[in-house]
């Protein structure tokens, strides 16, 4: 960066693994400051070193679900000037269970972490977002809107997390703050090592998850592809997307409506590969 440039600033939640890693070190690399969010310290300080340093990511060692996570997360924000990208990552696929299993705690636990966490996180660092111009992106899911055997709570939360999106979509548009959402397909991470290691009775579907994993093949997906259909894509591949909706999709489009990886009418504009 030139000297005396100032750096756009990312906050990413859910940032040490999967989506939000790929989508930070891609951030990282097209010179966004990163303050990379997410409970466990050692996947964000790997982060760091990954993508260069101090200079590239600040670790924030943080549980959106808690005020005093969220609190922390302001706290370091306050040294960067205005926020450009707020990315609502942070998610959990717990508890998979079947209706007579479900336990109260774990259910109250997925909501703290998919919609609690992330619209009071939104709200404390309201603020502190670039007036005009800031973009926050949910990561959606498909989920939202289909049932999948044994992920009720999931379901539920992410239908939740998407009502959330079109109402701050709504209410802060005229303040000049873009809210979009995007479904970002079904992808290798560690949310989906969770998923193939359900147990069948509680999750009738986990054969088709596994059967996508298995067909996989090394070098498929790169950053720059269309999304794979009968196989899992990447989180390179998602994070080349994740980009474009962030810093080259319109204002008026980004919050317009949920966007979709799988949706072919978009492909042509960030994918630089032949299918
Ligand atoms: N993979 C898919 O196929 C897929 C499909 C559709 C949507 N998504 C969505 O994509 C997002 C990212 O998931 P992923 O697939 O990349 O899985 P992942 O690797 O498991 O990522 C989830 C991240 O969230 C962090 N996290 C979880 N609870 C947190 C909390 N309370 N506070 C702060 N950080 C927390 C985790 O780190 P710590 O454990 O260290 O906190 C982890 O880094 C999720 O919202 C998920 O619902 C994924």
């Amino acid at each position: 960066m030139a000297a005396g440039a100032v750096s756009r600033v990312a906050i990413i939640t859910g940032a040490g693994t999967g989506i939000g890693r790929a989508l930070a070190l891609r951030l990282a690399a097209d010179g966004v400051h990163i303050l990379a969010v997410g409970r466990r310290e050692t996947p964000l300080t790997e982060l760091q070193r990954d993508a260069g340093g101090a200079e590239h990511v600040t670790p924030v060692v943080a549980d959106v679900a808690s005020a005093d996570g969220r609190a922390a997360i302001v706290s370091a924000a306050k040294g960067h000037g205005p926020i450009d990208f707020l990315v609502q990552n942070a998610g959990t696929i717990a508890p998979i269970a079947a209706l007579a299993d479900i336990k109260p705690s774990e259910w109250e636990q997925a909501f703290a972490v998919n919609v609690h966490g992330p619209l009071f996180l939104l709200q404390a660092l309201n603020e502190r977002l670039r007036r005009p111009g800031a973009r926050v992106l949910h990561i959606g899911s498909g989920a939202a809107s289909k049932a999948v055997g044994g992920w009720t709570a999931y379901c539920a939360t992410k239908a939740a997390f998407l009502s959330v999106y079109r109402s701050m979509a709504a209410e802060l548009r005229p303040e000049g703050v873009l809210v979009g959402s995007v479904r970002p397909g079904i992808v290798n991470t560690p949310m989906q090592v969770a998923i193939r290691d359900a147990d069948e009775a509680a999750m009738p579907d986990v054969s088709f998850f596994k059967g996508l994993h298995a067909a996989m093949e090394p070098g498929a997906a790169a950053p720059g592809s269309a999304p794979p259909s009968g196989s899992l894509d990447t989180p390179e591949n998602v994070a080349a997307f994740l980009s474009f909706l962030l810093t080259r999709s319109g204002d008026d489009e980004f919050g317009a409506e949920e966007w979709d990886i799988r949706d072919a009418s978009h492909h042509h504009r960030w994918t630089t590969r032949k299918a």
